[in-house]
């Protein structure tokens, strides 16, 4: 009989997102009149910018034809998507990042997912507290979490790095020398950011320590204020530490399309078990052509006509559009004494439930008494206890109806 791989019992309960479309439902079922709105799961509510939209309805036309229709596309992504990511996310920014630097993908999930695999078994791995899950889970099934300890609720073998209102939702440098370190900024779930300064601190840390930095940069584009950096390499040193991840997800209504793209520059080294150096990229490479046939042809172009100057502003009009919700929530939230972070420079509200009240009970109460569906803080972590995660994500309609059932609660 075939056995499992046992670390898939290590994990915890199912997949958060999972979990709340669960209760979703179930609450449904027993009031399937119930207007539910949901500022749960991060996921995009506007239609694709035209620009996009035009450029994939071009490719289609391109894939009918004999003369320019394509089959397996590049494994890594076609040139002109690589080059165009290249030269106006980072060249255009003063930032020095090649096209062959660049590996297109369907999405970020599976890249901060895959990433792992290509570091050694025992590496020791630091994720914030509150997390995206998924940084957590993919190490889990991998083997690398150790066991799981029900007191407090985390895995032996990882490194939490507690961020909660002491420390303003900003992570210490870990007491123990760790390998690999997840950051994700602008952070999801609280929002917050770093600045150079502080991020600077990072790249010292690994360089010094020779970790290597998994920077999830999936929500860079609704970063608003000056001064915070949008991608790790504008640090000096960060391209021998650090992997970074970007979508196309929640800037340009990519969550259906699915693109996505990861940095490894080639200055990115770790050792063999000899001791020997040996370059990230060409081991991602490699995991990439083995394991993945590349996005399609019309996905990529869509993707590319994005860095055009109509698909820039498309875009600077979406992220407007979805902040223009945060700040609803964030007032809203505020206007009835509810403490909030995030929404200033990210897409997701990040607050304290009243009175202390648990993350899912607040959930409950929530979807109970006002028929919102919202995420609670401690699917991200235990330090996540006790707060609660508001998308921005919605329609406009959707987030002032929700916004005015929340203020209407009396807290
Ligand atoms: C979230 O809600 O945290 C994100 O939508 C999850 C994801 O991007 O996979």
């Amino acid at each position: 009989m075939a056995r499992i791989n046992p670390h898939y019992k290590e994990l915890q309960g199912s997949y958060l997102f999972s979990e709340i479309a669960r209760r979703r439902t179930a609450f449904l079922k027993e009031h399937p009149d119930a207007d539910i709105i949901s500022l749960g799961i991060g996921d995009v509510t506007r239609p694709l910018p035209e620009a996009a939209a035009s450029a994939m309805r071009a490719a289609v036309d391109d894939m009918t034809k004999a003369e320019t229709f394509r089959g397996y596309g590049p494994e890594q992504g076609y040139d002109f998507l690589r080059e165009a990511i290249a030269r106006h996310d980072y060249q255009d920014r003063g930032i020095d990042i090649r096209a062959d630097e660049v590996f297109v993908s369907d999405g970020s999930k599976c890249d901060v997912s895959n990433i792992q695999e290509i570091f050694s078994q025992d590496a020791v791995v630091a994720v914030q507290d509150p997390v995206y899950p998924v940084y957590v889970d993919t190490n889990v099934m991998a083997g690398r979490a150790g066991a799981y300890d029900k007191e407090t609720n985390r895995y032996q073998g990882i490194v939490y790095l507690v961020c909660g209102r002491e420390n303003g939702f900003k992570p210490a440098l870990p007491e123990r020398k760790v390998d690999l370190i997840y950051l994700c900024y602008p952070n999801n779930p609280t929002g917050m950011t770093l600045t150079r300064d502080e991020l600077k601190r990072w790249v010292d840390y690994a360089k010094k320590n020779g970790s290597v930095i998994l920077y999830d940069s999936a929500y860079e584009a609704y970063i608003r204020e000056e001064g915070v950096p949008h991608s790790i390499y504008e640090i000096e040193g960060a391209r021998e530490v650090a992997i970074e991840f970007r979508s196309f997800s929640k800037t340009a209504g990519f969550t259906g399309v699915r693109c996505a793209y990861t940095v490894v520059p080639r200055d990115l080294k770790a050792k063999d078990n000899d001791g020997n150096d040996v370059a990230i990229a060409d081991l991602w490479n490699r995991r990439h052509t083995t394991k993945f046939n590349g996005v399609s042809y019309v996905t990529q172009r869509g993707a590319a006509a994005l860095y055009t100057p109509e698909g820039k502003a498309q875009i600077a009009a979406l992220v407007d559009y979805y902040m223009a919700n945060a700040k609803l929530i964030l007032d809203g939230l505020k206007s009835v004494g509810i403490e909030a972070y995030g929404g200033v420079n990210a897409p997701y509200i990040w607050l304290k439930t009243p009175e202390g009240i648990d993350s899912w009970a607040f959930f409950d109460k929530l979807l109970r008494e006002a028929h919102i569906v919202g995420t609670p803080g401690v699917g991200f972590g235990q330090a996540g206890q006790g707060y609660f995660r508001l998308t921005a994500f919605g329609s406009r309609e959707n987030t002032e109806r929700a916004v005015e059932r929340i203020t209407k609660l009396g807290w």
